[in-house]
């Protein structure tokens, strides 16, 4: 758990907070205001900017500029400003923004099913095992996969374990029974929802808070930087801490910007990603630990622990989803899957 941080929590509101303590983001600003930039980079994404992404994205945007001089600029459009799930990955496709990092979870719709792997539930014990997928030769070949989609794969990068939140505490299958759950647009997701007795509604992340609050739906599940900076602590009464399933998201640009830039272009702008995505690599345990202090203090929710036995429970139910996916994409991802993280078969 990370520590207090000496700003004031109660004198400042929920979204500067975590800029205010996400100190280690803030970075002298690029020589601003001599060189006018040649190129620039559009950056959308649909999450606040005190998030684990916006922080990376934010950083990016600094680094590209301070070592281009200014000649790369980057705008970073936050909360679906520009373009939210249903349409950030077609707005790449046809050029109107140049670098979206959608969750992994995003991918299926644009006929990459095989990226639903990281939406297995109790799949990671920890980031390091997440870390031996992405770094390792199935992250890469995922990747790859994006070119047939005319998309260049530049990374991944964490947000963290998701909890559940509704009206009421879900410490095991049967509190989830008959709830309408948003979901994103993962059949993976989907299935672990049915698998536990839920109603799955998918929903773009920008109408998430609002559909919490207007009863369209009853729950949702999101790292705590995302509950809390979207405020859905106003509108869900109970939080509980299942850690079920992991978040994280790759970024992703255009083949035909980057055959567009020159080789030294595309090593500036891939180190300047790889540091941000480091950094926010660091910067995703720290939000989500800040953010529930920051929501423990604000009392607007109940937060609820599971037992040993109430995650086992969990877990045997949603094991048939696991299957599911091996029917769907083929069995072979599964244990190329099992091997990396050293588990036993599916
Ligand atoms: C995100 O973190 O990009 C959004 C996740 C979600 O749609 O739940």
């Amino acid at each position: 758990m990370a520590a207090m941080p000496a700003c004031q929590l109660q004198s400042i509101r929920r979204r500067q907070w975590l800029a205010a303590c996400a100190g280690a983001a803030l970075l002298p600003a690029a020589g601003s205001g001599t060189t006018q930039p040649q190129i620039t980079l559009r950056f959308s994404h649909v999450v606040a900017e005190e998030t684990p992404k916006g922080l990376a994205a934010n950083r990016f945007k600094v680094l590209v500029e301070q070592r281009s001089g200014g000649r790369i600029g980057v705008q970073v459009f936050p909360n679906a400003q520009l373009y939210g799930d249903a349409n950030e990955m077609q707005a790449l496709q046809l050029g109107a923004v140049d670098l979206v990092a959608p969750s992994l979870s995003k991918f299926g719709r644009i006929g990459l099913p095989e990226f639903e792997l990281f939406d297995l539930p109790f799949l990671f014990d920890d980031l390091n095992a997440v870390r031996r997928i992405t770094l390792g030769p199935l992250g890469q070949r995922l990747l790859q996969g994006l070119q047939r989609q005319g998309l260049v794969g530049l990374g991944y990068f964490d947000n963290g374990f998701k909890q559940m939140s509704a009206n009421r505490p879900l410490l095991e299958p049967k509190d989830f029974v008959g709830l309408r759950m948003r979901v994103q647009a993962s059949q993976v997701i989907a299935a672990q929802m049915r698998a536990l007795g839920a109603r799955p509604v998918t929903l773009a992340f920008s109408e998430t808070r609002r559909a919490l609050a207007t009863g369209v739906v009853d729950g949702t599940e999101n790292p705590v930087s995302n509950f809390w900076t979207q405020g859905m602590d106003e509108v869900q009464t109970d939080l509980s801490l299942t850690n079920h399933g992991y978040l994280g998201y790759a970024v992703v640009t255009n083949q035909r910007l980057w055959n567009y830039l020159t080789q030294p272009d595309r090593d500036l702008v891939n180190q300047a990603l790889q540091d941000s995505l480091g950094f926010a690599n660091q910067m995703a345990d720290t939000q989500n630990d800040k953010a529930l202090i920051a929501l423990r203090l604000a009392h607007t929710t109940r937060i609820h622990t599971l037992s040993q036995a109430q995650r086992d429970l969990m877990r045997q139910a949603v094991q048939p989803v696991h299957q599911e996916l091996a029917r769907r994409i083929g069995s072979e991802w599964l244990q190329t899957l099992r091997e990396a993280l050293g588990q036993k078969g599916i």
